[in-house]
């Protein structure tokens, strides 16, 4: 354990939409005592700005408006006690749960495919992980933000699976929810994802894949643990 505290590396985690990545990136990130970054959420709160000011009109976002705004838009993390995890602020307030609901999720991928908010959320990510010691999750991370990463993970998992869960997740919540439209999202975005121009979400040719499709969190976290151990000793 002493030299996996003492050599920081940075670890990026990608892959498609509800496949874990969070769970495991923050359940990594403690163990090792690293700075866990979801940057998802950083997409999904510019998305709630969005929402919030009316820029996104029957699905299509208004984009002079959003690129004349985004100076205004301040994204950052707070820690916090209860779940030992960073949430993340708009200009602030904590959003942490706003920005799971599905209204996010449906527009979140569209808003994530604009050059000019990739970069402002780039630029933060990079500056966050100048000390290392730093677990980012997201789409682009071990292409783009981290190219240089020590370990970079591509995660994925059958959808429907990955579909299971999320419902799982929501009706535990007690939120209304059709599995359909969960199935519907994920394969929405993921195609949305991946084909769009910029940094679209793919595989850097020295990421290993994780498929998780039938590993429990347990299975995921001991595998990961022994590839940061093989990049530290
Ligand atoms: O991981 P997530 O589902 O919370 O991500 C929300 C959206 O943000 C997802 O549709 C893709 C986008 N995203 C991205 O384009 N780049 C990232 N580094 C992280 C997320």
């Amino acid at each position: 354990m002493s030299d996996l505290n003492q050599n920081k590396i940075i670890i990026a985690i990608d892959g498609y939409s509800s496949c874990g990545k969070s769970t495991v990136a923050k359940e990594i990130a403690k163990k090792l005592n690293y700075i866990f970054i979801d940057s998802g959420a950083m997409y999904r709160a510019v998305t709630l700005y969005c929402l919030r000011a009316g820029m996104v009109v029957k699905g299509e976002i208004n984009l002079p408006v959003l690129l004349e705004n985004l100076k205004k838009i301040r994204i950052t993390f707070v820690f916090n006690p209860v779940t030992a995890h960073n949430d993340v602020c708009l200009n602030g307030e904590n959003v942490e749960q706003e920005i799971r609901q599905l209204a996010v999720a449906q527009n979140v991928s569209q808003i994530a495919a604009i050059g000019a908010v990739r970069q402002l959320l780039v630029a933060q990510q990079q500056e966050m992980g100048r000390s290392k010691g730093i677990v980012m999750d997201g789409r682009d991370i071990g292409t783009v933000v981290f190219p240089n990463a020590e370990l970079k993970i591509f995660m994925t998992a059958d959808a429907r699976i990955r579909a299971q869960r999320r419902y799982d997740e929501m009706i535990a919540k007690n939120e209304p929810v059709d599995f359909d439209e969960i199935l519907k999202n994920i394969t929405e975005r993921d195609r949305f994802d991946e084909t769009r121009e910029e940094s679209p979400l793919r595989k850097a040719a020295d990421a290993i894949v994780l498929d998780n499709s039938h590993m429990t969190r347990d299975e995921q976290f001991e595998w990961i643990l022994k590839k940061v151990e093989e990049r530290v000793s």
